[in-house]
């Protein structure tokens, strides 16, 4: 929980794009200091522009969030920079794979390295300084509303999203445990209209794919082509996704759902567990 956000120090990840920069604009608008790390350097050149030029301080670090090392770093750069960090987001992210046994390798390694191990690298390297300080502080990482349910295609994508909420439910229970000042919540959007499905412009040369593995069932491929066009099309814009995320990180609220549509998929899932029923594609009901 971070009651106040004036003079507070935001660290943000994917931070030059999307939800990650309706979240800074936020943080900025509240008063806050940013760190704003993000793989895609022009953009972050970009916003750290606009950022500066209404006044906000800002440390832009042009990162790899799957490298702890360059994370690591991050955290170091954050305190000689500022001193302090308040907020977390671990939000820097990717989507990929296809169906389960055609995702290659390389895609379950770039996306779990990037969406789970970028998440894990974030709390390690952030939270013992967060706790060290000993005010308020909130840490949020990214999942989705695919981490809540289930559907066909995308499997690295949904698993690696699973995992998001497994492990933040986990370090928001130990931070309870220890009566810390530091809370956690987990961000499940849905369709949110940002550069989520080009997100190969990020993929590093020694994980790309050789192009004879796209996806050969027809419905895989009319599900991925359906998902990029509901994130366009269907998308919120990234700004309301935002006000849930600050909302959430005043009000110590840890579900962060942002999509009301989706809660009868969620409670369908929970409901075939406990009735024994087999899983059914919450994303078409
Ligand atoms: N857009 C949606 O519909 C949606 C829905 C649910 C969850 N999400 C999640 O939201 C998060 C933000 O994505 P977005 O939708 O704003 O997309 P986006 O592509 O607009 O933003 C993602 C940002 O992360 C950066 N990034 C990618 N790989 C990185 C890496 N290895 N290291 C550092 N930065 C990296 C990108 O350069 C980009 O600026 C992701 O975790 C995504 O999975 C998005």
């Amino acid at each position: 929980m971070l009651s106040n956000f004036q003079d507070k120090v935001a660290v943000i990840t994917g931070g030059a794009s999307g939800i990650g920069l309706a979240v800074a604009q936020n943080c900025a608008a509240a008063g806050m200091k940013l760190v704003l790390a993000d793989i895609e350097e022009a953009n972050l050149d970009r916003v750290t522009v606009d950022f500066e030029r209404d006044g906000v301080e800002v440390l832009p670090l042009v990162i790899d969030v799957s490298n702890y090392d360059a994370v690591e770093a991050m955290a170091r750069q954050t305190i000689e920079r500022f001193g302090k960090v308040h907020f977390l987001f671990n939000n820097a992210g990717v989507s990929g794979g296809s169906s389960v046994w055609e995702t290659t390798l390389n895609d379950w390694d770039w996306v779990m390295g990037v969406n789970v191990m970028g998440v894990v690298y974030g709390i390690k390297a952030f939270t013992p300084i967060m706790l060290e300080q000993g005010e308020e502080g909130h840490i949020v990482n990214t999942a989705s509303i695919a981490g809540l349910i289930a559907g066909p295609s995308m499997g690295a994508y949904r698993v690696s999203k699973h995992a998001v909420v497994a492990l933040t439910e986990t370090l928001y229970l130990e931070l309870e445990q220890i009566g810390a000042k530091v809370g956690a919540s987990v961000l499940c959007p849905a369709w949110v209209k940002t550069q989520i499905f080009t997100s190969d412009r990020n993929r590093p040369s020694g994980l790309q794919n050789d192009g004879s593995n796209d996806p050969t069932d027809p419905k895989v491929q009319a599900q991925l082509a359906e998902a990029g066009r509901s994130v366009q099309e269907d998308g919120i814009p990234p700004s309301v996704v935002a006000d849930h995320v600050m909302d959430a990180v005043q009000n110590n609220r840890f579900y962060i759902l942002t999509h009301p549509n989706f809660n009868g998929a969620v409670a369908y899932r929970m409901k075939d567990i406990l009735e024994g029923n087999n899983p059914r594609n919450l994303f078409s009901i």
